[in-house]
């Protein structure tokens, strides 16, 4: 059986991109970000998993305002990179595990959501960013299941639909028969906005909370609707429902292992953060 070994979340700005094809990762405005996933590289070399979910947003890339599924689930061999306006280098295309895909597409259906299922799929920065971030050299290799949430165009699903989302593909994955390692990413976030009269907005406290309910009181932050959230987390801070839909797919005993936290990264509070799953220890009944 597959099982879950840990959590990761990093956000995903383009201009990182920018940054890694200048080689820019020592620069004094670059390090204390770049620096931040030195520990969850550590990690990844010892514990070596052998696919990763990644639940992050399109940015108009793959999916457009004029046909936007709420959750869709990729079930391909191989996931072209392109890009979708900022000038980033196309990276190398990324591998798909297309039987870990159907079993967890599957199994969400018969659990009552209704992903849209894309067997031909393009992936943004959003997915191909954090990928090569935590997986480096083995980031094009390690077989990946890319998972869209739709943070773009209003109505936004609830958090507390990610999350049970998250627990759905968790369950999904516990139940898949492949003996595999599997790690969950969720990109995005954390809090900033891009447009409009609150352009640059970044709330701390905020961004603080969400990281501490990774292992602490999740269900306050469950409890937060979508006009609160963008209030809170800024228009495009929303995005931090990947990482809710990431936690939810932990359903062991999670521990924080690592986080970052750094701003502005661009115009964005930058967050990143391993969890380690452990199976839960059997209760004397
Ligand atoms: C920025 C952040 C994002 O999440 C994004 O998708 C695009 C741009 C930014 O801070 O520049
Ligand atoms: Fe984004």
């Amino acid at each position: 059986m597959a099982r879950i070994v840990g959590g990761l979340a990093a956000s995903h700005v383009p201009a990182i991109g920018g940054a890694m094809a200048k080689g820019l990762q020592k620069d004094p405005y670059w390090a204390p970000f770049f620096d931040g996933f030195a520990a969850p590289n550590r990690w990844l070399d010892e514990v070596k998993p052998d696919a990763a979910v990644v639940i992050y947003n399109d940015h108009g890339l793959n999916f457009f305002l004029d046909k936007m599924p709420t959750f869709a689930i990729g079930a391909a061999p191989e996931y072209r990179n392109a890009d979708e306006g900022w000038g980033l280098p196309v990276m190398a295309p990324f591998t798909g595990d297309t039987s870990l895909s159907w079993h967890i597409i599957e199994t969400l259906v018969d659990a009552e959501f209704d992903p849209v299922t894309c067997q031909e799929m393009l992936v943004d920065h959003a997915f191909s960013l954090p990928m090569e971030l935590f997986f480096r050299d083995r980031a094009h290799a390690i077989p990946a299941v890319p998972v869209v949430v739709n943070t773009v165009q209003h109505p936004l699903p609830t958090l507390a639909r990610c999350f049970k989302l998250g627990q759905a593909i968790g369950r999904a994955i516990e139940s898949h028969p492949e003996d595999l390692k599997v790690v969950v990413i969720g990109t995005g976030g954390l809090s900033h906005q891009l447009e409009g009269e609150r352009a640059g907005f970044i709330n701390k406290e905020f961004d603080k909370r969400c990281m501490d309910a990774m292992t602490g009181d999740i269900d306050s932050i469950l409890r937060i609707n979508q006009r609160d959230l963008v209030e809170l987390a800024g228009s495009q801070g929303v995005e931090v429902m990947n990482w809710v839909a990431m936690r939810g797919a932990l359903l062991g005993d999670v521990r924080e292992l690592h986080r970052n936290y750094h701003l502005p990264i661009s115009n964005t509070a930058s967050g990143i953060m391993l969890l380690e799953n452990r199976p839960k220890l059997a209760r004397a009944a």
